[in-house]
């Protein structure tokens, strides 16, 4: 554990680690041909993480993270929501194409004890890993790291890793720290100014489970940052793993031979994994340590093991990475332009975009549908920021910094982009529907603060 702001200072640490890995429960669907219904219950409820520590998160359906919905292309998913929360929430649909009055913004709250409907239809092209979350008016944060988020996968049958039977192990990554009584700490005023980093990463709710995987057997891991504001700098011991898919679903062809990858939070990735070495022998997941600020002389978050991967007795079947797995073509050339400035240190001037801070009921940017923009998001503060857009998946063209652009080594969909201090980041995005849709950092604390802005599509 580091210094600093994250430090422990309560139970956290008694969490016991070593447990075997599970995957999230599956939300329980009702099907009637492409018709999925489900029903998402927030509410506060105590969990037992082991050692006699049983804190009270804000769950969705009991459990932390929420129940995974795993629905197919061209699915019609119909969600009630039951808010039994003491404040007003929402639930956003992070990344996916919903029609904007579905998307759980904060413009349309649903109050404490109330239901409302959410139902939206999965186009062909959409299969990818997203999550949904709550997106209440300045309290996002505190629910999220209360425990308020779960991943939504959807499918594309042709997906040619499915076809080559490769199981699926989903990784969802959240944070949390406890105080003394071993209650979930409420944020500090560090927290709201360089986003809440906790004592302890869980994944799929346990501290550092273990994960069994036979020599040769290839994995699919979606993982998902989930965190408030956590940076996972990963490795897995060093060993190689292959990159298959980016926040809006699999590259054109897999990334082979990575050995470390950053996810900001929000962002996915999905990998493959082969598992190797003597029946018995284990590596680790772990998280490097980043400084994502700079604000009050170093912050950022600290290294950590995230789960142990063990290698079972048995063999597997030889593995065959398929060549290509879905083409993606280039949006075309934008016929309209966007700059946008992130600044602030939520000290001595206070988060904004474009020099302002968020505002219910104004519209801060406006943009025909259908048209292809190209974005330029500059951070003008110190510290990092992960920009998000609501509605749509974008296509990162260039990193530019101290006057040197990069272009983007490869075309991948993308909902979340990180952007350095000092950095711009252009990236090309379409809007294929009318409405009104958020963007912002997805640092939750900097969001809450005002580092959002609403687009309009007409
Ligand atoms: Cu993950 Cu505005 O959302
Ligand atoms: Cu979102
Ligand atoms: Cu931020």
């Amino acid at each position: 554990m580091g210094m600093g702001p994250g430090m422990p200072v309560g139970t956290t640490g008694a969490i016991p680690t070593g447990l075997s890995f599970a995957p999230p429960a599956l939300a329980s669907a009702q099907r009637t041909a492409n018709l999925v219904e489900i029903t998402l219950t927030a509410a506060p409820v105590t969990i037992a993480l082991g050692n006699n520590i049983a804190p009270e998160f804000w769950a969705f359906n009991g459990s932390i993270p929420g129940p995974t919905i795993d629905v197919n292309e061209g699915d019609r998913v119909r969600i009630l929501f039951r808010n039994r929360l003491p404040q007003d929430s929402t639930v956003h649909w992070h990344g996916l194409p919903v029609p904007a009055a579905q998307d759980g913004n904060p413009m349309d709250p649903v109050a404490p004890g109330t239901d409302r409907l959410y139902e939206f239809s999965l186009p062909a092209g959409s299969a990818g890993t997203y999550w949904y979350h709550p997106h209440p008016h300045r309290t996002t944060h505190e629910q999220v790291y209360r425990g308020l988020a779960g991943l939504f996968i959807v499918r594309d049958p042709r997906d040619p890793l499915a076809l080559a039977g490769v199981p699926e192990v989903p990784l969802v990554v959240t944070d949390l720290r406890l105080d003394g009584q071993g209650r979930i700490a409420p944020n500090t005023i560090m927290d709201d100014i360089n986003g809440r980093i906790g004592d302890t990463l869980l994944v799929n709710g346990r501290r550092a489970p273990r994960l069994a995987i036979r020599a040769g057997e290839a994995q699919r891991w979606r993982v998902l940052n989930a965190t408030n504001a956590r940076y996972l700098d990963l490795s897995l011991g060093g060993r190689a793993f292959a990159v298959v898919a980016s926040d809006g679903g699999l590259l054109a062809a897999p990334v082979e031979g990575v050995t470390r990858l950053l996810l900001a939070p929000a962002e996915r990735a999905e990998l493959v994994v082969v598992g190797s070495g003597a029946p018995g022998s284990v590596t680790t997941l772990e998280t490097f340590a980043y400084g994502h600020g700079m604000m009050m002389g170093g912050f950022g978050s600290p290294a950590q093991v995230l789960l142990t991967l063990e290698t079972a007795a048995g063999a597997a079947a030889a593995f065959a990475m398929p060549a290509a797995l879905r083409p993606i073509a280039a949006l075309p050339e934008a016929s309209a332009a966007r700059r946008i400035v992130l600044s602030g240190d939520g000290m001595m001037s206070a988060f904004a975009i474009d020099g302002r801070a968020f505002e219910m009921g104004r519209v801060d940017a406006v943009s025909r549908r259908g048209e292809v923009e190209r974005w330029e998001v500059v951070n003008a503060s110190f510290m990092d920021h992960p920009f998000h857009v609501h509605g749509t998946q974008f296509q990162v063209v260039s990193r530019t910094s101290g006057g040197r652009a990069t272009p983007e080594p490869r075309l991948a969909w993308k909902d979340t982009v990180n952007v350095l201090p000092g950095e711009t980041v252009a990236f090309l995005v379409r809007q294929d529907e009318a409405g009104l849709r958020m963007y912002h950092c997805h640092i939750l604390e900097h969001e809450d603060a005002g580092m959002m802005g609403v687009l309009s599509v007409t």
